[in-house]
């Protein structure tokens, strides 16, 4: 990832920042109660996830960009999530609007927190952009899983704004990967691999009424995260020859 590639998310996350994805106002809004009852727990859960403990990345990142010398990237992250912040906040008036109840804390965010509070910016990445992928099948399922048409609005909005957010970690993250020995590339893509895997088998577990309701079961699910993480994180080679850090 070189300066123009920095540039290009720059400006991206910029634009972003001044022009804000809204969810129209003129939309009905009516869940229905079993909608209500089967989405609660599973949207309460990512909304929790969104919360993405901006304060450890933000440090992580600035190490990061010191000891590389890439100063815009401290901005690129403090807009990111900023973004991820707002995610948050969309997600929470939805659910308060609806009277679903806020999560504080679950295992499965839990699990994450700790191990990306362990972690410097490229383990922080490693971990966060399994989260992500997995989040862009899920929100397109919320979205065919219900009849509500803000719903469906706010999970279009999600599924955009972390379709450049999973577009810039991969890049870096490939970027970084790119300048390491062979086999410990090959040994860090099998672990990453099995790392993703199993977290998409959670996510399978602790949500299939929703994902069932858009019509997956297990077998499709794992297809759909790992066709996503294959299109990011596997892409040909020649995809990833010329770029630098
Ligand atoms: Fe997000
Ligand atoms: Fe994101």
């Amino acid at each position: 990832m070189g300066a123009d590639d920095l540039r290009i998310w720059l400006n991206h996350f910029e634009y972003h920042a001044q022009n804000s994805r809204t969810v129209p106002s003129c939309l009905s809004d009516e869940l229905t109660a079993e909608e209500r009852r089967r989405i609660s727990g599973s949207i309460a859960t990512f909304q929790l996830g969104e919360q993405s403990g901006g304060g450890t990345l933000r440090a992580a990142a600035e190490r990061f960009a010191r000891s590389r010398g890439m100063p815009s990237l401290v901005r690129i992250v403090e807009l990111f999530i900023r973004e991820e912040e707002r995610h948050a906040a969309l997600l929470r008036i939805f659910m308060e609007d609806h009277g679903i109840t806020l999560k504080r804390h679950d295992w499965t965010d839990g699990v994450f927190r700790i191990v990306r509070r362990l972690a410097g910016l490229e383990l922080y990445l490693n971990v966060f952009i399994c989260a992500e992928l997995i989040g862009k099948v899920y929100y397109r399922a919320l979205e065919a899983a219900t009849g509500c048409q803000r719903l469906k609005v706010l999970c279009r909005v999600l599924v955009c704004e972390e379709l450049a957010h999973v577009g810039f970690e991969s890049q870096l993250l490939l970027t970084l990967r790119a300048g390491r020995p062979a086999p410990l590339r090959a040994l860090m893509r099998l672990a990453h691999r099995a790392f993703f895997l199993g977290t998409a088998a959670v996510v399978w577990l602790t949500h299939r009424p929703v994902l069932r309701c858009a019509g997956y079961d297990a077998s499709s699910f794992l297809r759909s995260c790992l066709a996503q993480y294959a299109f990011y994180l596997e892409p040909p080679a020649v995809a990833v020859a010329h770029t630098s850090v």
